[in-house]
Parts: structure tokens; C-alpha cells; sequence
């Protein structure tokens, strides 16, 4: 044990927040660096009603150095903070808290999570994306989608959100039933939560084709039903757990300002 008083800490909150991975994720990038001493990362369950409560514990408590924000806190976060980066505002939540010389900052770590994955396959640049979903998680999807130039039509089952969210990012919006659209994409994201506690599927796979790559944000401990089945038809796929791991090292190099172990940190996830 190498946490001492002059430790910095970092907290989690989520409602729940159990089964938080970012802990042994950051805390494994620590001691491999060997900065155990200097950063310890904690996680609480907290209500939305006490988040102002913590913003102000982390004010007042010197080595209270950083804050991450997961469902439902990110946007009610925002109101509490001295400064919010610019990307974070255009998406509408936090869930990277970092304090800077006894200032607050706020930032989104969750559409680099998206992003860097889906670019490490294909440049997105022009390319037709089926954004299943029109919640939280897609809100930052689709920032970091069009900001890299990708063509986004957004499919949700109720049609006004997709079409609000639509407009806001200048993009393409129908139902979740149009499998034209699912057909002719180059990638199709899940960001619905369809699939998390059981084996359903966002949409229906027929259209899905070996040429496409399928990202499903929801991760658990096997893989999503979908994935399976874009798998069965060829498709290239990426889990939920990847932008677990690229949001989780964007964040780790914002609170320790070092550049983050992945191998060690996506070792972690692969122990799930
Ligand atoms: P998150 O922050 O994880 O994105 P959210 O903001 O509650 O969560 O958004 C959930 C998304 O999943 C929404 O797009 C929701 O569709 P609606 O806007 O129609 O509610 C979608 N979703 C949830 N349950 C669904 C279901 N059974 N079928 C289809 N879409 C569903």
C-alpha cells in the first residue's frame, strides 16, 4: 500500500456504480507507472439530488483532484463546474471532472471512446453511418462522427428524438424499422441500451453485410447478441468495451497528465 496523505484521489459516481470498471482500470495504469503513490481512483454510489454536495467536498478537499461522471450524473454535473471544454458544452455532459489549480473543469472523454476505435478500422471521412439511438451515448457519438466528416443518419424508435438530435448535429434521421438505411451504411452504431440485461436485438440483422463494420456500445461479460449475428454475416465488429478502454485513457491522461498504459489498462477489461 503506497497511498499516503498526500495522495490524490479520483472518484467515480454513478447510480448504480458496482459495476464500475474504471477503478481497476485506472488504478493497474498507476502502479504500472508507478505513480501508486501520487493517484488512488475510488468509486461511490451517489444520487443525482447529491451531486452538487460532492462537486463542493471536491472544492474544499485539497486532494480531492478529480471527478468521473457516469449514468445519470453527466449532465447535472455541468451546472456545479468553474469551466466546461467547448466539446463537452456542444455534447451536453461531462463525465471527466479535473481540478487545475483549485478550478474545476469539465470535459467528454465518452466520443473519443467512440471515435478512436471506429478509426483505427477505416476513415470516416464520408462514410454512411447508421446511428442506432438518439439518448445520452449517441449525443456524444454523434459529435465525434461528425466532426471526423462521416455521413449520419440517426435510426430511434421514437422518431421526434432522432429528428431533434438530427437537426442540432445537421444529419439524416428515420425509425429504427427503416433497414434500407441499415443496408447501405458503412457502419452501424448501437447506442440504444436494447441488449444490455437481455439477448434482444436493436434492429433486425438481414440487412447487415461483410463489408460493414457494427459497433455495439453495450458491453457485458459475453458478447451482444447483435455482434453475434454481424459476426455471422461477416461483418467487422467492435464491443462496447473498447470505448470503455479509449474513454477510460483519455481520461487517465487528463487527471495524471502522462500518457496512459493501454496494454495494461485493456488487460484489465479483458478480465471481466
Ligand atoms: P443512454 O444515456 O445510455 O444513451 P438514454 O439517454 O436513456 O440512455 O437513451 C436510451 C436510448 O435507447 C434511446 O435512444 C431509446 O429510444 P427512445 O428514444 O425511443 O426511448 C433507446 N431504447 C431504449 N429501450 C429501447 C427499446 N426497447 N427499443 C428501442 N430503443 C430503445
Amino acid at each position: 500500500m503506497r497511498i499516503s496523505a498526500k495522495t490524490k484521489f479520483c472518484v467515480i459516481i454513478g447510480d448504480p456504480v458496482g459495476h464500475s470498471l474504471s477503478p481497476a482500470m485506472h488504478n493497474a495504469a498507476y502502479r504500472h507507472l508507478g505513480i501508486d503513490d501520487k493517484y488512488v481512483y475510488l468509486a461511490a454510489n451517489a444520487k443525482v439530488t447529491d451531486v452538487g454536495k460532492i462537486v463542493t467536498a471536491m472544492k474544499v478537499m485539497d486532494n480531492f483532484h478529480a471527478l468521473t461522471c457516469t449514468v445519470p450524473h453527466k449532465i447535472e454535473v455541468m451546472r456545479y463546474l468553474d469551466w466546461i471544454d467547448p466539446i463537452a458544452k456542444k455534447i451536453g455532459a461531462v463525465n471527466s471532472v479535473v481540478k487545475e489549480n483549485g478550478i474545476l473543469k469539465g470535459f467528454n472523454t465518452d466520443w473519443l471512446g467512440a471515435i478512436i476505435p471506429l478509426e483505427k478500422m477505416i476513415n470516416l471521412k464520408n462514410k454512411k453511418v447508421a446511428l442506432l439511438g438518439a439518448g445520452g451515448a449517441a449525443r456524444a457519438i454523434v459529435y465525434g462522427l461528425k466532426i471526423k466528416g462521416a455521413e449520419v443518419t440517426i435510426l430511434n424508435r421514437t422518431v421526434a428524438k432522432a429528428e431533434k438530435l438530427a437537426v442540432e448535429f445537421r444529419c439524416r434521421f428515420s425509425s429504427l424499422e427503416n433497414e434500407k438505411i441499415i443496408g447501405q451504411s458503412d457502419i452501424v452504431v448501437n447506442s440504444t441500451t436494447v441488449g444490455m440485461k437481455d439477448g434482444r436485438l436493436p434492429i433486425k440483422t438481414g440487412n447487415i453485410k461483410a463489408d460493414q463494420i457494427v459497433f455495439d456500445v453495450v458491453y457485458g461479460k459475453k458478447e451482444t447478441s447483435f455482434l453475434k449475428e454481424a459476426e455471422k454475416r461477416g461483418a467487422k465488429t467492435i464491443s462496447g468495451l473498447e470505448m470503455l478502454l479509449y474513454q477510460g485513457v483519455a481520461q487517465f491522461e487528463l487527471y495524471t497528465g502522462k500518457k496512459a498504459p493501454l496494454s495494461i489498462m485493456k488487460n484489465v477489461l479483458k478480465k471481466l
